[in-house]
């Protein structure tokens, strides 16, 4: 059992935990030049059809009428990701999981169902989980989105990172990217869950390795150590 005496300490180093090869310095690094390399404006505009190159949207819209009349010209949209804005060239049936993966670099948002059943591309919108693959990239202009590099890259998070990486709440990791968001946004609304509180905010995100269990040992661990910290 976990308490706020025993958190990071003896009774729950003396759980059988195997040692996993992440750590908060190596994750939150690699979140953190994610985000730092994506523009905030854009100064190429490549076709999505054809693919070739323009260095405007009047010159791309053109480029539309003579090649590819009737087909709808992709739009700017102003995203505001992990506190950071940034357009995007989108065309109007894009998901965000996609405009994430293929025009940000932002990859933690993970492709598995498709279909708003396994909650791997879950991300944060105004505080709400919600599923990048079934959410319009058009939709969440003047939204706030957070994605798992947003939270591994903020200090804040430490905890919470460090947590999941010492239960090593993961086998492949495919699915730890959507558990960890589900996590952070069930922390942000309630900081002191129990484990039913858990499982109930985790009931949307699908395990195929069967991790269940160490997600809500390292939650309750996490928010134990931000508690004390303040
Ligand atoms: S990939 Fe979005 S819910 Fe499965
Ligand atoms: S750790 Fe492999 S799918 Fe969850």
């Amino acid at each position: 059992m976990i308490n706020e005496e025993n958190a990071g300490k003896g009774a729950v180093n003396a759980v059988p935990v195997a040692k996993s090869p992440f750590t908060h310095a190596s994750t939150s690094a690699q979140a953190a030049a994610a985000i730092g390399a994506i523009p905030p404006v854009l100064t190429e505009f490549n076709c999505p059809l054809c693919n070739k190159l323009y260095y405007s949207i009047g010159d791309l819209t053109k480029h539309y009428e003579e090649c590819h009349p009737g087909r709808v010209v992709p739009r700017i949209v102003v995203l505001h990701i992990n506190g950071k804005d940034c357009e995007v060239l989108v065309e109007p049936h894009w998901t965000l999981k996609r405009t994430l993966q293929f025009r940000l670099g932002l990859t933690g948002a993970k492709h598995m169902c498709d279909r708003g059943v396994c909650g791997s591309c879950t991300v944060i919108i105004d505080g709400r989980p919600v599923l990048s693959c079934t959410t319009l990239t058009v939709e969440c202009e003047g939204k706030s989105i957070t994605t798992v590099e947003g939270i591994a890259a903020d200090p804040k998070w430490k905890p919470l990172i460090d947590a999941y990486c010492r239960w090593d709440a993961m086998q492949c990791g495919y699915c730890t990217p959507g558990f960890v968001v589900s996590a952070k946004a069930l922390l942000d609304r309630n900081p002191h869950p129990t484990e039913e509180e858990i499982k109930e905010a985790l009931s949307g995100n699908i395990c195929i390795c069967g991790t269940y269990p160490r997600h809500a040992q390292a939650i309750m661990e996490a928010a134990l150590k931000m508690s004390a910290e303040g």
